[in-house]
């Protein structure tokens, strides 16, 4: 799970990381009363999960409290790489007398953490990357080890901090390290942790990746979740143990084992390639779903209800390899998935059964004779099947819902 800055500053406040939590907001009006308390002067900060924000207009400058009305106003509402803004952080301007990148991820191909860290903050890690290499400090950790204090001081000497702030920038990365493990983050990101005129150090941006797989460490994070904008739909199959990810396409995708809907994914976009869809390119995966091993008629109903749900899905490829749970199994879960859906069931399915029964599974499918359900014996000959009836659904005058 992403968290929001101001989600990351408060897990920075919790492990002492020197932050300012301000005050989050929904309503451009309640902006004046917050920005009164902060000093009157403040900065207005769009709340979504995507960088530049800056850029992009979603971190502005108000003078005085009406100002910050206005500005939350504008940026309320605003989209900033396709996410809606809902939330302002409004935050005490800080003195910036310099910007600093700051973080810690997994470098998964060196099996090891590494701390990547530049004196040339504030803008994107990228570019200074790009334009100046030799700016950016990258030390890797040993997870055993961690980081203790020798290696607080080998990250800032490689960072070159300035030597006076040295000192303070050690012990708050050993801080921020603190974050980093303990909440069982995968990336920790500080840009920019500035040096503030008086000399001290500030996390003014905040950008941290929790761990999934250790949600039940933190049954706190879950508040995280609530406050997050997470997709209707995705909240929905998360609350039914779906694994379901959205995406933007209109071939709605169910399979059985993460990597056989990962190798749907590629077939259907590649057969998509050649159907034009609804904005003149090719048609696309709307989703990701994994049924999971034990396809029983709930799962699949369950399943098929999320997909369906989504207004941008023309058409519906199932995709299950039996296994342990054998064809015979999932084709009767499939017809009674149908039947508990009724109305609700209303585009097109293309299945594809092979595996463990696959002669009774198709058995079953083709008895049932459901008017929606095709069934095509091959997974590129069924993925060109729902990527043709997608695009034709969407070019039927009428049918653009
Ligand atoms: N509290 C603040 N006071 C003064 N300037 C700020 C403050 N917060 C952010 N800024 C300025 O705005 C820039 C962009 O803000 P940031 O939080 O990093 O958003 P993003 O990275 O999404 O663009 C920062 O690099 C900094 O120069
Ligand atoms: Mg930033």
């Amino acid at each position: 799970m992403d968290l929001m800055e101001y989600q990351a500053k408060e897990l920075f406040a919790k492990h002492d990381v020197p932050v300012t939590l301000g005050a989050v907001l929904e309503n451009a009006e309640d902006a004046r009363a917050a920005a009164d308390k902060l000093g009157g002067r403040v900065v207005v900060k769009a709340q979504v999960k995507a960088g530049g924000r800056g850029k992009a207009g979603g971190v502005k400058l108000a003078e005085n409290p009406d100002e910050a009305v206005a500005r939350a106003g504008e940026i309320l509402g605003m989209d900033i790489k396709g996410h809606t803004v809902h939330r302002v952080l409004l935050a005490p301007t800080a003195d910036i007398a310099d910007e600093y990148y700051f973080s810690f991820l997994v470098d998964r191909a060196a099996r090891q953490f590494l701390c990547i860290a530049s004196i040339e903050g504030g803008i994107e890690i990228e570019e200074v990357a790009q334009a100046n290499p030799d700016a950016v400090a990258k030390v890797a950790i040993d997870p055993l080890v961690g980081v203790d204090e020798a290696k607080a001081r080998e990250i800032v000497a490689a960072t070159r901090f300035p030597a006076e702030i040295a000192d303070e920038a050690a012990v708050v990365v050993g801080k921020l390290w603190n974050v980093f493990v303990e909440e069982d983050a995968s990336l920790v990101e500080v840009n920019p942790l500035v040096r503030l005129g008086d000399g001290h150090l500030e996390a003014l941006d905040g950008k941290i990746t929790l761990d999934d797989n250790a949600d039940f460490r933190h049954p706190e994070h879950a508040a995280f979740q609530d406050r997050a904008d997470t997709d209707a739909l995705e909240a929905d199959a998360q609350a039914k143990g779906l694994n379901y990810v959205k995406l933007d396409g209109e071939v709605g995708i169910i399979g059985n084992g993460a990597g056989l809907v990962m190798s749907t994914l590629d077939v259907v976009a590649y057969a998509g390639e050649a159907r034009p869809g609804p904005d003149g390119t090719g048609v696309k995966p709307a989703n990701f779903l994994d049924i999971g091993g034990g396809a029983s008629a709930e799962v699949m109903a369950d399943g098929l209800h999320i997909v369906l749900g989504d207004p941008q899905v023309k058409s519906v490829f199932v995709n299950v390899f039996g296994g342990i749970t054998a064809c015979d199994a999932v084709a009767n879960g499939i017809v009674h998935a149908l039947q508990l859906l009724g109305d609700e069931a209303n585009k097109p399915l293309v299945v594809r059964l092979d595996g463990n029964n696959v002669e009774e599974g198709r058995r079953i499918l083709s008895d049932a004779d459901h008017p929606l359900v095709t069934m095509v014996d091959t997974m590129d000959g069924a993925a060109a099947r729902a990527a043709e009836l997608a695009a034709l659904s969407s070019s039927e005058p009428g049918r653009t819902d």
